[in-house]
């Protein structure tokens, strides 16, 4: 160690794959970690935070003004271990000057895996079929037994077409599907051009998709994205995706419009309040219900918990953050 390294102390909010806690610990810093899978409550959090220089943070802590004035001025940065940090009150940060980062990039593979697994498993009925196995109902191969509904030649809807909207997109094309995409502004002419992807309104998008799929950041203007109105525009043959974030979608006027039949099925990794998923959603056949597996493999969370390790030494080094957000 030369006689400039700065040895800070890190309170990292939750339990993380061991490779990224390592990291933290063999640059020698100070270290105090939440062991337990359960998430950490708030008034432990708040005295562990007091004296951190950086905080790395899991989603399931609200990191807010309350949280980083605990922490005191010495502190530098927020390493979220997540691509979404809507659990960051980010101007918060900023007025404070400490950098906040979250981990683009590792989990894009396996949160578009998850969300054509929903795809495939809202279309073909599969939680469906088994449930049906498992109720040991008696059953047997039928012409017209839990037809579902094929890809190929289906119009895939993104909303929102950033890295995860992306690789679903191919994966969804080689399937046969064909692509439109809304989003704030057209994508590079390159990979319109690879996934023959139409740029449309979100209206545009919602009336003519057969699978509309949410890959927009949570903010104020994406509450609610889809509400009411926007359900009822959708066909009524077609599926609602969402491994995004649970409040793109007003969950009651999902649940209204599944009732009213104005579309066939949702697919959701994720809910409005989770862990509570909407009780009119829990019964339902036309719904298939995940609990937040978007990131959910080894590797990927592995990945996910050395970038923000990365993120908190190189800012502990003085160095820029390699995965600042905005
Ligand atoms: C998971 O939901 C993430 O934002 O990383």
């Amino acid at each position: 160690m030369s006689a400039t390294h700065q040895l800070g102390k890190v309170v990292v909010t939750g339990k993380i794959p061991q490779p990224g806690l390592d990291l933290l610990i063999g640059a020698d810093h100070t270290v105090v970690s939440w062991d337990d899978e359960t998430a950490i409550g708030r008034d432990e959090l708040l005295r562990r935070v007091v004296g951190a220089d950086v905080i790395v943070s899991l989603l399931t802590e609200k990191i807010d003004a309350e949280l980083l004035d605990a922490a005191g001025p010495q502190l530098r940065a927020v390493c979220n271990v997540a691509v979404g940090y809507n659990n960051i009150d980010v101007p918060a940060c900023r007025e404070r000057g400490v950098i906040a980062t979250n981990t683009p990039g590792v989990l894009t593979d396996a949160t578009a895996d998850i969300a054509m697994a929903l795809v495939l498993m809202t279309t073909r009925r599969l939680a469906e079929g088994e449930r049906l196995i498992r109720s040991r109902e008696p059953w047997q191969w039928g012409m017209f037994m839990m037809l579902g509904t094929g890809l190929q030649g289906a119009r895939l809807g993104l909303v929102g077409m950033g890295q995860i909207g992306t690789a679903l997109a191919r994966r969804a094309k080689s399937f046969g599907m064909t692509i439109g995409y809304s989003n704030r502004r057209p994508v590079d002419p390159a990979i319109a051009d690879e996934l023959d992807a139409e740029y449309l309104s979100l209206d545009e998008l919602l009336a003519t998709s057969d699978v509309v799929s949410l890959h927009c950041p949570y903010s104020p203007e994406t509450h609610h994205l889809i509400g009411p109105a926007q359900l009822t525009s959708m066909r009524n043959t077609a599926f609602l995706i969402n491994t995004a974030r649970g409040p793109v979608v007003d969950e009651a006027a999902l649940v209204a419009a599944l009732e009213r039949g104005e579309l066939a099925g949702a697919g959701l990794d994720v809910f409005e309040k989770e862990p509570e998923v909407h009780h009119g959603l829990l019964d339902r056949d036309d719904v298939v219900l995940i609990p937040h597996l978007g990131s959910a493999t080894v590797e990927t969370r592995t990945a996910m918990a050395t970038l923000a390790a990365r993120n908190a030494l190189a800012i502990l080094a003085g160095q820029g953050p390699v995965t600042p957000i905005g």
